[in-house]
């Protein structure tokens, strides 16, 4: 293990942020992790736990020591007729996850091709798109306590999954390292083109269903709509679509009768964050190299330079100006540094 100093985290981080770690450490093993832990405890620092860098805003350099978790392999710890339960190592990417699965005819995560960052990552905000969340497949995972050292296992109930959320968000944050996943995929998949976007590509391009073709679907989508971190600085969606309720859903469908929106119960109504950002005249906007991407406006960006405050501020303005137009508060999806 080699503690580094003064280290650019911009190659750590999908926004591009040009910002520095005190300190930075990259784990392979367990007992890297042991003595990161020991280190950053006698010094008193501030600590950080990365995986892809995918879903973080740096406002700032941070002071403290920098923990990337490099814990590679897999393997399929059991098997039944129609299930095989797979254990992947939190530094796994995630997306070389979905490409084996899929290239395996393992149906379960074929919806969520193209996700960027690692698997330990994945259940902290529960990922989900097109119609699939991680919780969907989750078993159980082991992760260090920071506090005790101690390995603890969570499974499914015990992680409190929600919609990009999970304990280890909320009560629990800050208090784990995940060190590996396992995953309950289906041999004879079940599969879901319920999402509106894949149904259409399914049917235009006419394919049939399968692991492989939903897969290819959900890349194509993605590429046609969301930036390519390696080109365009962003975290995918900066902010989560936000839950109303049916008062203020009605309230609002009478101003806009167009307005998409979903029902989650008879009392809620999640509307598109995309929508309303359009809707208030962000869409394709720019100050500076901080910007709001012109295919998905949920999606923010930097085009090179900016700085991470300077995203942080536009988040601000896109956020005030919804509200003040909606009565709406949109919650941050990514974790500000
Ligand atoms: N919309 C607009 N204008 C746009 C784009 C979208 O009005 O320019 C509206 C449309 O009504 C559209 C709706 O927003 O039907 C939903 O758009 P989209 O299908 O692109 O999905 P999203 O709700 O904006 C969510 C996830 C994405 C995920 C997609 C697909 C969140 C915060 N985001 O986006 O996840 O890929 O669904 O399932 O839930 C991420 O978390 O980083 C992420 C990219």
């Amino acid at each position: 293990m080699q503690i580094q100093e003064n280290i650019s985290l911009k190659p750590y981080n999908t926004f591009g942020i040009k910002v520095q770690a005190r300190y930075f450490v990259e784990c392979f093993h367990i007992h890297d992790i042991c003595d990161a832990i020991a280190f950053q405890k006698e010094n008193k620092l501030p600590l950080l736990i990365l995986g892809g860098g995918s879903n973080i805003l740096f406002t700032k350099d941070f002071e403290g020591l920098v923990l990337k978790i490099s814990l590679f392999g897999k393997k399929i710890i059991k098997e039944d007729e129609n299930h095989l339960w797979l254990k992947v190592q939190a530094g796994e990417n995630w997306n070389e996850l979905v490409e084996y699965c899929v290239a395996n005819n393992w149906g379960g995560i074929e919806n969520l091709t193209l996700i960027p960052g690692t698997v330990g990552a994945a259940p902290m905000q529960n990922i989900g798109a097109y119609g699939v969340e991680l919780q969907e497949v989750f078993e159980c995972l082991e992760a260090f306590h920071i506090a005790t050292g101690e390995i603890h296992r969570f499974d499914k109930k015990d992680c409190k999954f929600g919609y990009r959320e999970s304990v280890f968000k909320n009560e629990l944050k800050n208090q784990y390292i995940i060190l590996a996943v396992t995953l309950k995929l289906f041999k004879n998949p079940i599969l879901n083109y319920s999402y509106a976007d894949v149904q259409k590509f399914l049917s235009e391009h006419h394919i049939t269903p399968s692991v492989q073709s939903i897969s290819e679907a959900v890349r194509q989508i993605r590429l046609a709509k969301l930036p390519n971190p390696a080109e365009i600085g962003n975290a995918g969606s900066f902010f989560k679509n936000p839950y109303v309720s049916k008062k203020h859903y009605e309230y609002l469908k009478r101003d806009y009768p167009n307005m998409p929106a979903y029902t989650l119960d008879e009392n809620t109504y999640k509307v598109p964050a995309a929508w309303l950002i359009e809707q208030a005249g962000w869409k394709g906007y720019q100050e500076g190299d901080a910007g709001v991407h012109h295919k998905q406006p949920l999606v923010l960006i930097n085009k090179g330079n900016a700085k991470g405050h300077e995203i942080w501020q536009l988040a601000q303005k896109i956020k005030k100006n919804v509200e003040a137009k909606f009565g709406v508060t949109l919650q941050t999806e990514v974790n500000i540094y």
